[in-house]
């Protein structure tokens, strides 16, 4: 692990950070790291979190505070040094032609960020998906549209865009317009919703896979998940960005 310092945070929402380490990274988009930000064992793991943006000499991780892990991270302050491995695994799929649909349920908007910035430097149309639980936990609504990225909201209360789950915009707009590659980051039953409406139009989509991780490095098999024709794969290694043919059946081929 390298270590990183803290040169800036922002807390975005109650629960949600935004931390910038002074370091040159490397990574890609939908790519992830092993953060630890506590001396010794104590927790033992180290958690991945996506790589949410980067520049030259500095990168940028979002996170939602879970458990002792994540609420150690968020005590971190200006100046404090926080160890990083990585970049890990496997990014975004970048290099296909037309629209890029983007669709995030709440935390899972963190590595859009930099995917969306890539996207839109090749030219490509972005549309982000985004459903939170309130209009309080949609984030970066305005950096998201000064990138051109054309904006389709639901939240579970109601309180902004659709009420319910952001399958539904995602569904009205392909009726609509039933072209382009979706990109799914999220809660796994929105990942499968997402490969069923992928299917159901036809369409290529990539998923970003949930799973819990021990080393990142493709050596304790903590991370498997079934694979759509058998067998397992590594999440750390082999994703945690996938073709959703991968892994959901109802995927189109
Ligand atoms: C490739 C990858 C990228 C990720 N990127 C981000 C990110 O950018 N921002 C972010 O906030 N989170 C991200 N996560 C999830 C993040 O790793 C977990 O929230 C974190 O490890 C929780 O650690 P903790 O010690 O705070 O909580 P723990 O005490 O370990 O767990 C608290 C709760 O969170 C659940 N949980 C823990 N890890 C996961 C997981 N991987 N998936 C689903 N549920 C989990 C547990 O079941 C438990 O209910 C990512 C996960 C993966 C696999
Ligand atoms: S986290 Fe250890 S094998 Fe993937």
């Amino acid at each position: 692990m390298r270590s990183f310092p803290l040169i800036e945070k922002e807390a975005l929402a109650p629960g949600f950070f935004r931390f910038r380490l002074r370091g040159s990274l490397g990574g890609r988009p939908g790519q992830f790291v092993m953060v630890k930000a506590w001396p010794g064992l104590d927790p033992l793991l180290a958690r991945p979190l996506s790589i949410h943006d980067q520049d030259e000499d500095s990168f940028r991780f979002l996170f939602q505070v879970r458990g002792r892990g994540t609420a150690i991270l968020a005590r971190q302050e200006v100046g404090d040094e926080i160890l990083v491995l990585g970049p890990l695994g496997q990014g975004f799929e970048t290099g296909s032609e037309g629209p890029a649909l983007l669709v995030a349920g709440g935390i899972g908007i963190a590595p859009f960020l930099f995917l969306a910035r890539e996207l839109r430097a090749r030219g490509r149309e972005v549309y982000l998906f985004y459903g939170a639980r309130t209009a309080a936990e949609l984030l970066l609504l305005e950096e998201f549209e000064s990138l051109g990225v054309r904006l389709h909201l639901a939240t579970e209360d109601g309180s902004a865009g659709v009420k319910g789950f952001v399958s539904e915009p995602l569904v009205s707009f392909l009726k609509e317009s039933p072209e382009g590659t979706l990109y799914a980051c999220g809660p796994t039953p929105m990942l499968q919703a997402v490969s069923r409406i992928a299917r159901e139009f036809g369409l290529r989509a990539y998923v970003s896979l949930e799973a819990r991780m021990a080393c990142g490095l493709g050596m304790c098999l903590g991370c498997t998940v079934p694979r759509a024709e058998g067998g397992f794969l590594h999440v750390c290694t082999e994703g945690p960005v996938v073709p959703a043919e991968r892994v959901f059946r109802e995927a189109p081929p």
